[in-house]
């Protein structure tokens, strides 16, 4: 897979524990491992992609909460709207939305490719401003967009959540350098770090998988 870095990302888990994880977790369906294949062709770079122990933790999320309508926050190439697809019970739906035109572009095809239009709404444009057109609760929001608006996506995510559902946040450990930020987008996902531990209107566990994922249940 080709990636953005030369020098590896600082592993917060043992790179070696992290393959045995990987190894030992489900394998990514034929369709998904294809998406993955055509994105490495169609683009330079896919290290934004969540990768297998983000997509199966998804996956386990929707099919044991029973989750039925799903909001995803950054859709990239389309790898983790297609995962959760994949998880959800026939009249399930995943709304997701990206603002980049390539990576529109890109997803709407692997969608159309993989017969999961009925089930996948690729929004186009900037969540920043989608998110409060969108009518209606949702059961589970996947947030992985720009990191500087966590915080702003927190608050429109809890106001679109029903009581009981989930969001779920990658990159929240941010190769570590959240501990001791020294640039805007770790020193942006520290403060949303610490604005969900501090909010009493929901419960979560961040969990130091991959690049740090977390689950927030809104009471
Ligand atoms: C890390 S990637 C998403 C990866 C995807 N979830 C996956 O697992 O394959 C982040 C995506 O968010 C998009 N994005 C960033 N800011 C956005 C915004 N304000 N509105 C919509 N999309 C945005 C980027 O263009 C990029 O495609």
């Amino acid at each position: 897979m080709k990636k953005h870095r030369d020098t590896p990302f600082v592993q917060i888990t043992d790179q070696d524990v992290e393959q045995y994880a990987l190894e030992m977790t489900s394998a990514e369906s034929e369709q998904i491992k294809e998406l993955v294949a055509l994105s490495d062709q169609e683009l330079e770079f896919i290290d934004m992609l969540s990768g297998n122990l983000v997509g199966q933790m998804l996956k386990m999320l929707i099919k044991l909460s029973g989750a039925k309508r799903v909001l995803e926050i950054g859709t990239f190439t389309g790898y983790s709207a297609l995962m959760m697809a994949e998880a959800l019970p026939g009249e399930g739906q995943v709304i997701t939305i990206e603002m980049n035109l390539r990576y529109q572009e890109l997803a709407e095809k692997h969608f159309e490719r993989f017969d999961a239009e009925d089930k996948i709404r690729l929004l186009k444009g900037n969540a920043r401003e989608l998110m409060d057109e969108l009518e209606g609760e949702f059961d589970l929001v996947f947030l992985d967009a720009d990191k500087i608006s966590y915080p702003l996506y927190f608050e429109k995510s809890i106001a679109k959540l029903k009581s009981g559902g989930m969001l779920i946040v990658d990159n929240v450990l941010w190769n570590g350098t959240v501990l001791h930020p020294d640039d805007e987008k770790a020193a942006a996902l520290n403060q949303f770090n610490k604005m969900v531990a501090d909010d009493l209107r929901v419960e979560q566990v961040l969990l130091p998988v991959r690049d740090g994922l977390s689950l927030i249940r809104k009471k």
